[in-house]
């Protein structure tokens, strides 16, 4: 089974240049070519699917989206609008849990994948929550011998990246403390930061999938400042089959499809 992770595609309205240099409408369409080439068998979105939120961003993403054959599943970041993405995807059903926060289970060829929303609406910063964590106990007790991936927006874990310091989940370690007692639990997996990124959380291996838009320029000395880099978008591909460890490629869109003059 081929999982995608698409992230952080930023759709600005009118197809405008982000920054005014990087094409995020050119390069999601650049990455579904890609993608139908490919063949997964699902695409997951974690999060930033708009740059602000505007409605005329996800009319677009709508139609960006319609050519992509395999079945996308979309989750917010702090960029989105919960009330747009179910007004413009009406028929993700998965949206409309009857809660404000979009939480879902994807259960497919005995892996399931579970869709954590870890918006504040209005912050930048993400948070899981005592009823959410509560959420995802139940789910997992469920089926303790049942291989998962979490899925969520901000990585729940330290990555060393001092760009947006205060951007994390801030209640990541609880995450972490609930995951080291699920063994079936093989990735959490995230967006947020706009880069490659894997690190050790609990048992499992912890992820930040690359954007699709812009990649953050790699600020790891103190007083770095933030910048945008000029390194290519990209996206993951997470291979599964059933008693086989989880294999992740990262795939560099094309430099036609980034602006090379940061
Ligand atoms: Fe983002
Ligand atoms: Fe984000």
């Amino acid at each position: 089974m081929i999982i995608a992770q698409i992230s952080d595609m930023h759709i600005q309205p009118d197809r405008r240049l982000l920054k005014g240099k990087f094409d995020t409408a050119g390069n999601l369409e650049t990455c579904i070519t890609q993608l139908n080439a490919l063949k997964p068998d699902l695409v997951l979105a974690t999060g930033d699917l708009v740059n602000r939120g505007e409605r005329e961003a996800y009319a677009l993403l709508r139609e960006l989206l319609a050519p992509l054959q395999a079945p996308v599943y979309l989750m917010p970041g702090n960029h989105d609008d919960r009330a747009l993405m179910r007004e413009f995807f009406p028929e993700h059903e998965y949206l409309f849990t009857g809660h404000e926060r979009m939480n879902h289970v994807i259960a497919c060829d005995g892996l399931q994948i579970i869709m954590l929303d870890s918006i504040i609406a209005g912050n930048d910063e993400g948070t899981i929550g005592a009823a959410q964590l509560a959420w995802l106990d139940t789910q997992l007790a469920a089926a303790p011998q049942q291989p998962a991936i979490i899925a969520l927006h901000h990585p729940p874990f330290a990555t060393g990246a001092r760009f947006i310091n205060n951007f994390f989940c801030a209640d990541g370690p609880e995450l972490g403390r609930l995951v080291a007692r699920y063994p079936n639990v093989l990735r959490v997996i995230s967006g947020h930061l706009h880069r490659n990124i894997q690190v050790n959380f609990a048992h499992a291996i912890g992820s930040v999938c690359p954007s699709t838009a812009v990649t953050f320029g790699l600020a790891i000395a103190p007083r770095t400042p933030f910048f945008y880099s000029n390194e290519p978008p990209g996206y993951h591909l997470h291979l599964w089959q059933p008693d086989k460890p989880v294999i992740t490629h990262t795939v560099l869109l094309p430099p036609s499809s980034h602006i090379n003059d940061v």
